[in-house]
């Protein structure tokens, strides 16, 4: 049976360049998203990935297809893009129901890839709110969204996607042994600025990020062939002692500011 992969955000951007090298590298592809996929030979589902009915629909028709070799989870919205509730809902609740739905199909040797951002890194540090990241460890707990309301923080975009990003990070990390019980991998890549509609649309918007991009040291922003090409060797067997981290594809920002002055 040929391999199975699977790539959520397909539609665009990021989800759409791991589609198409998938596909030029033989197997089966299913791709979930909102909106059409742009392209041929992908099992194309239509898929919110924040409703449990349908990621239950998507897991059944890839697995119909045979054990997933690999999934990418690149569907996501951005700041500017929805109101904190939808944030967590898409991006961090639709991760924890990805996983959760795919660990039992994955193949043995198989991998998972989910899309984080540097947003965490520098909006959300790790260990600068223990509570919160604890809430976070468990995002389809039933009552999460009404905790996180009384988070008055958390009603600015912004910073609820650098936590829901945070969240994503700590599900991968923690999601790790369950996964490495089944002999599959676990990892997420964290983007910098990206030039895909939503990449575009949050420079355009919000002043901070041409802040960050003209800080950058590679001195351009990503495109999503700079990402694809992580997840790519994330995917592969020659990551295959890699597990349960994040990698950062930032063209070297949070770098950057870490250790601001340094050069
Ligand atoms: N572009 C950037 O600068 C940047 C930076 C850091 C992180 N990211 C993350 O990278 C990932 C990919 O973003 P992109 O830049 O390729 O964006 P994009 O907007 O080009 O593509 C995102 C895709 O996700 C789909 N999508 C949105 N909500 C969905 C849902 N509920 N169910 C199914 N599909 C849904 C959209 O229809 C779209 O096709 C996202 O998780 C985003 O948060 C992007």
């Amino acid at each position: 049976m040929a391999d199975v992969h699977v790539v959520t955000g397909a539609a665009s951007g990021m989800g759409l360049a791991c589609a198409r090298r998938l596909v030029a590298g033989g197997g089966t592809v299913v791709t979930a998203d909102l909106e059409p996929v742009p392209m041929d030979g992908v099992v194309a589902v239509t898929c919110d990935v924040s409703s449990a009915d349908d990621v239950a629909r998507l897991t059944a028709e890839a697995a119909g297809h045979g054990a997933i070799r690999s999934l990418v989870h690149a569907a996501g919205v951005s700041p500017t893009m929805a109101d904190w509730r939808r944030i967590f809902e898409v991006d961090l609740m639709g991760t924890a129901r990805i996983l959760a739905a795919f660990e039992p199909v994955m193949a043995e040797g198989g991998a998972a890839v989910c899309v984080a951002s540097m947003a965490a890194p520098l909006g959300a540090p790790r260990g600068s709110d223990a509570n919160l990241e604890t809430l976070l460890a468990d995002p389809l707990t039933p009552d999460l969204l009404e905790s996180l309301a009384a988070l008055p923080a958390l009603a600015d975009p912004g910073a609820a996607y650098s936590w829901a990003k945070r969240g994503v990070i700590q599900l991968v990390a923690l999601a790790a042994p369950a996964w490495g019980r089944r002999r599959a991998r676990i990892n997420s890549v964290s983007p910098g600025i990206i030039d895909t509609p939503m990449g575009r649309q949050e420079l355009e918007q919000q002043a901070s990020m041409e802040m960050l991009r003209d800080l950058t040291p590679l001195s351009r922003i990503g495109d999503a062939e700079d990402i694809a090409g992580v997840v790519m060797f994330l995917l592969s067997d020659e990551a295959s002692f890699v597990t349960g981290i994040d990698v950062l594809v930032d063209g070297g920002v949070v770098a950057a500011l870490s250790y601001a002055g340094g050069g």
